[in-house]
């Protein structure tokens, strides 16, 4: 027969030794489980006589009772300890400084398309966009370039596969087309009063926007990047000539660069959808390694200009012997780099944390004709 003193003291022995829950729970299982040193004697008292079982039971049972009590408060003092040590562990010491917030910056292009926003806005400009996936008319031929003419070529396109229809659609090469688009009113990203025309006006010009967007060419090099950022400008009205075009850009440039010693210079050029066309050069110095605006005697094309064709006007419903007006356009990237500093202009959407650490700017910074662009 067991000798359930000597069992008893045994099992609270080793109660009492648990460092923890796991070794507690063996030894409950070990006396109260199924097969338990504890349940095996309570299985004994069936096979006794009467008697027997009259003086074992109550024995067996309050050892029963007696070793789950110990083994229960044991569990709670293990457990207590175990939360006790778990809090001392993970106490938050709030006297620790923050940890360093990773701030975003934002990206030159942005900032740069921003201030020439708030230039010419002050001028009375409009906004508006138009898709990057162009058709052949609005990319091309709308823009008076013939089909099958080489100039189509010049700009290293980025065709599409045909379509359904056999046509080949284009990464727009300029922003350009969105000047035909905005001629039209034939764009679901107009603003209303352009859409529509000023009330009574019939949807007729004046015209007056700028067109910032992205656009392709197949070219890469330290100043050319296979997508980069232009702002188209278009003003259409009657009586406009190229006095307007150079006071226009002469005033955006001297903003833009936040200087009045900017010197610029317009030379005939040739584009398809201007006539007269002219390229304007800004005077700068390239001596010391960088190129400083509004100093020396180099010059330095920044953008193309001109007289919208009078082909160009009737492609896009308007009369050329009623409304005249001028457009230009300029690469913003371009033109940031040349602001800001940045020596090659593949660096800008090589999307490296670090470049944009060092030329971004901060979010606080926004660009206004009140407080200043830069
Ligand atoms: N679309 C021309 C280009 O990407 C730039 C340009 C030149 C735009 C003259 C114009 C313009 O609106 O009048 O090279």
């Amino acid at each position: 027969m067991t000798d359930l003193t000597q069992l008893e003291a045994e099992l609270s022995a080793r109660t009492a030794a648990a460092s923890d829950l796991a070794a507690l729970e063996a030894i409950r299982v070990e006396a109260l489980g199924k097969t338990g040193s504890i349940s095996e004697l309570l299985k004994t008292l069936g096979k006794l006589s009467p008697e027997e079982r009259r003086e074992q039971g109550p024995k067996i049972n309050g050892l029963r009772d007696a070793v789950a009590a110990a083994i229960a408060a044991k569990k709670a003092a293990l457990e207590t300890a175990e939360l006790e040590a778990k809090l001392a562990a993970e106490r938050v010491d709030l006297t620790l400084p923050a940890p360093p917030e990773r701030r975003g910056r934002v990206h030159p292009t942005m900032q740069v398309l921003d201030e020439m926003i708030a230039i010419f806005a002050e001028m009375g400009f409009d906004l508006a966009e138009g898709p990057d996936i162009e058709d052949d008319f609005h990319n091309f031929t709308a823009l008076n370039f013939p089909p099958k003419h080489p100039a189509r070529e010049m700009h290293d396109t980025f065709w599409l596969p045909e379509d359904a229809h056999g046509e080949r659609k284009v990464l727009r090469t300029h922003t350009s087309p969105v000047q035909v688009r905005v001629m039209q009113r034939l764009n679901e990203k107009l603003p209303a009063w352009i859409a529509n025309g000023p009330p009574g006006a019939n949807g007729q010009p004046p015209i007056r926007v700028m067109v910032p967007g992205r656009v392709y060419r197949s070219d890469s090099d330290a100043t050319h990047t296979p997508m980069f950022h232009q702002m188209e400008g278009l003003v259409i009205d009657k009586n406009i000539h190229m006095g307007h075009l150079k006071w226009t850009l002469e005033t955006f440039t001297r903003r833009f660069f936040e200087t009045d010693a900017v010197v610029t210079r317009f030379r005939p050029h040739h584009f398809p959808f201007t006539e007269p066309s002219c390229e304007m050069d800004v005077q700068c110095d390239r001596s010391g390694g960088s190129i400083k605006i509004g100093q020396g005697a180099d010059w330095l094309e920044i953008l193309g200009g001109g007289m919208v064709h009078p082909t160009v006007l009737a492609n896009c419903g308007l009369d050329p012997d009623v409304w005249q007006g001028f457009a230009f356009g300029l690469g913003i990237d371009r033109l940031g780099a040349l602001k800001y500093g940045m020596p090659d202009l593949r660096d800008m959407f090589a999307a490296d944390t670090r470049w944009l650490e060092h030329y971004g700017f901060s979010a606080f910074q926004a660009p206004n004709s009140a407080t200043g662009l830069s």
